[in-house]
């Protein structure tokens, strides 16, 4: 990343701290003595998110809808990770907010696109196995693109300038922004790192582009370029164009071309709603 972009980083006003929320579930996940009731505290501290939460509780994706009328009833039904999940995805969009739009492009579709990966990221992890946490992967998933909501917060003009030029030069976004010196991967990273995230997630932050040059954290890497891909493909959420065609298997993941088919036709058969129900807690 250009020198000048990261003085301009160090000296933003409005770079998002990890929300509080979100600290507070990763030191919990930490703990050894971490159990629901000390996350339904967490939750319990935040009406807002309380709210959120039942209402995605009670939506489509989960199938129990209008049963869900309590956190705890919450943690019970749809089990402990699983709300974890969701009070991360809620307190990054709550901290990076939900509007903003450029021609083409729009923050809420960048949240979908998100969402659809931490998705697809886990069903990959649970499919792959491999050593892999489908819940970390999640996670990871959540925030490999999070550069990109910075880069929109704070570099607005050069954003509308490389979304300009990506139309002109029918290039991938990320390939259009690395040749201004602006790649969100970079971008993305430095926040990680600000957030004292884990190394195998600042990593995958970097590298969730090329894989291959994250060394030793190459497969965590892999699992959300592969899930990076499927989503563009099935156009969940904001989708790049230009695109290679094929799919790129990492050889990393041991998966088998069918694995892949198959995964993509399980995460084409959730897409509705997890558009409809994601969308039910972003407002605007
Ligand atoms: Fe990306
Ligand atoms: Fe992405």
């Amino acid at each position: 990343m250009p020198p000048s972009i990261i003085k301009r980083l160090e000296h933003l006003d409005d770079l998002p701290p990890m929300p509080n929320t979100m600290h507070m579930v990763l030191q919990e996940m930490e703990s050894i003595s971490s159990n629901s009731k000390s996350l339904e505290k967490i939750i319990m501290q935040d009406p807002m998110l309380a709210a959120k939460i039942l209402k995605i509780a009670n939506s489509p994706l989960y199938g129990v809808a209008g049963q869900v009328n309590s956190i705890s009833h919450a943690v019970t039904i749809l089990g402990f990770d699983e709300v974890k999940n969701l009070i991360i995805g809620l307190s990054l969009i709550q901290a990076f907010g939900e509007g903003g739009n450029f021609d083409g492009f729009s923050i809420r579709d960048l949240w979908l696109h998100s969402i659809g990966v931490a998705t697809a990221s886990m069903l990959i992890a649970k499919r792959a196995g491999n050593g892999f946490s489908p819940d970390e992967c999640f996670t990871m998933g959540l925030l490999h693109d999070i550069g990109r909501f910075i880069l929109c917060k704070a570099f607005a003009e050069e954003v509308k300038k490389i979304l300009k030029l990506q139309e002109e030069k029918r290039q991938p976004l990320s390939v259009v922004e690395e040749e201004q010196g602006l790649s969100h991967s970079e971008v993305g990273a430095y926040l990680a790192q600000r957030w004292k995230l884990s190394e195998q997630t600042t990593s995958v932050v970097r590298y969730h582009h090329r894989p291959r040059s994250a060394g030793e954290d190459e497969p965590c890497c892999a699992v959300v370029y592969l899930a990076d891909q499927l989503c563009h493909k099935l156009s969940i959420g904001w989708s790049s164009k230009w695109l290679p065609k094929g799919i790129m298997l990492p050889k990393s993941l041991s998966l088998k071309k069918d694995d892949v088919q198959e995964l993509a036709r399980e995460i084409k058969s959730k897409k509705d709603d997890l558009a409809e129900s994601w969308a039910s807690v972003m407002g605007g």
